[in-house]
């Protein structure tokens, strides 16, 4: 039948010219000739109701499914162009998308560079628990009953059984470490401490402490002082005043506080300092020997111990006026850390 043959011709000149056509221009040509309203298979399709009504369904349905797999075969072939246009498209010139990169904490970053100084000198990291017994706490650092950091205006006690509470200080740690470990031993102690404090520029409820501790059969308060000066030479510089100043803790005897040459008006005196020329920046002394009792240790060791804030430390570092901008939790603070 001619229609047959016609049909054929079409499937036939449609399969081989796709083949060889190499743009989405020529795509669409093709398209309009086959099966646009104007094309080949349209035509026929037009004419169907001038064909004896006998042939009609059958011819209909050859032409539909011709006009099927025009479709589909347009629709392959236009993923190809599809994909190769869109490297085209892509603009080498144009800067990158930005990306925010994030930077570390500036408390994590000074108490890296804290752990790294007591790292090269000798000591190992260790971790105490947040949660402390009273004991740990108060009692076997020698502090009496009725001190008045014991109180509850300071301290935060857990409710309950027994006398737990938030630890204070990191210095509990030292007695957690003698009860299990012989001399020699030199540890830092990083972590968390809270206290019953109002907010204000320089007083926050959880803060961070560094403890320190050296026991040996033969340490002495020359080796204290080494060891500290040592420490504010490296984290600070080495040009920095340094002043032992005498002091009062329970745990230990004698005690001091050290202060460095203000960093800020380098001694003249500023608001940083309030005038003085010096700041304070930790307590320290040799270990009391009521504490190595409690610890279970015998007369023949010797040690000192320390301990310094760390939000102090990077207060002074960055030279930063208000404690509270390290809680606050504003990117434009921090990322100036990076
Ligand atoms: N625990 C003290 C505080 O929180 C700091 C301190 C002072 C720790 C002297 C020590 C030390 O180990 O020897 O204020």
């Amino acid at each position: 039948m001619e229609i047959d043959r016609e049909i054929s011709r079409i499937r036939k000149n449609f399969f081989e010219t796709i083949e060889n056509i190499k743009t989405a221009e020529q795509l669409n040509n093709i398209k309009v000739v086959y099966i646009g309203r104007k094309g080949k298979v349209s035509r026929l399709l037009r004419g169907l109701s001038e064909l004896p009504e006998n042939l009609r369904p059958s011819v209909g349905q050859q032409l539909n499914i011709l006009k099927n797999e025009i479709e589909a075969k347009i629709k392959e072939t236009s993923l190809r162009f599809a994909t190769s246009e869109e490297t085209l498209s892509i603009d080498e010139t144009l800067p990158g998308r930005p990306f925010f990169k994030g930077v570390h904490h500036p408390l994590n970053i000074i108490r890296e560079k804290i752990t790294e100084i007591f790292f090269s000198l000798g000591f190992s990291l260790v971790e105490g628990p947040l949660i402390e017994d009273d004991w740990h706490n108060f009692t076997a650092l020698n502090i009496p009953e009725f001190h008045p950091s014991r109180d509850t205006h300071d301290t935060l006690y857990i409710e309950g059984e027994g006398h737990n509470l938030l630890r204070t200080h990191t210095s509990p740690v030292q007695i957690r470490i003698m009860k299990n470990n012989t001399p020699p031993l030199a540890v830092i102690v990083p972590g968390k401490c809270f206290r019953k404090d109002a907010i204000d520029a320089s007083h926050f409820p959880v803060f961070h402490q560094i403890e320190g501790l050296w026991v040996d059969k033969d340490i002495s308060f020359a080796d204290l002082k080494g060891v500290l000066i040592g420490f504010i030479s490296r984290m600070f510089s080495p040009n920095l005043k340094t002043r032992f100043r005498s002091s009062y803790f329970p745990f230990t005897e004698p005690s001091c506080e050290l202060d460095i040459g203000c960093p800020i008006c380098s001694g003249s005196g500023c608001s940083t300092c309030g005038g003085q020329g010096f700041i304070e920046v930790l307590g320290a002394g040799m270990v009391h020997p009521k504490v190595f009792r409690n610890a279970g240790y015998t007369e023949k060791y010797q040690g000192f111990a320390f301990g310094m804030g760390i939000e102090r430390i990077a207060l002074i570092y960055y030279g930063i006026a208000d404690l509270r901008d390290f809680y606050n939790n504003d990117l434009r603070f921090l990322e100036q850390f990076g």
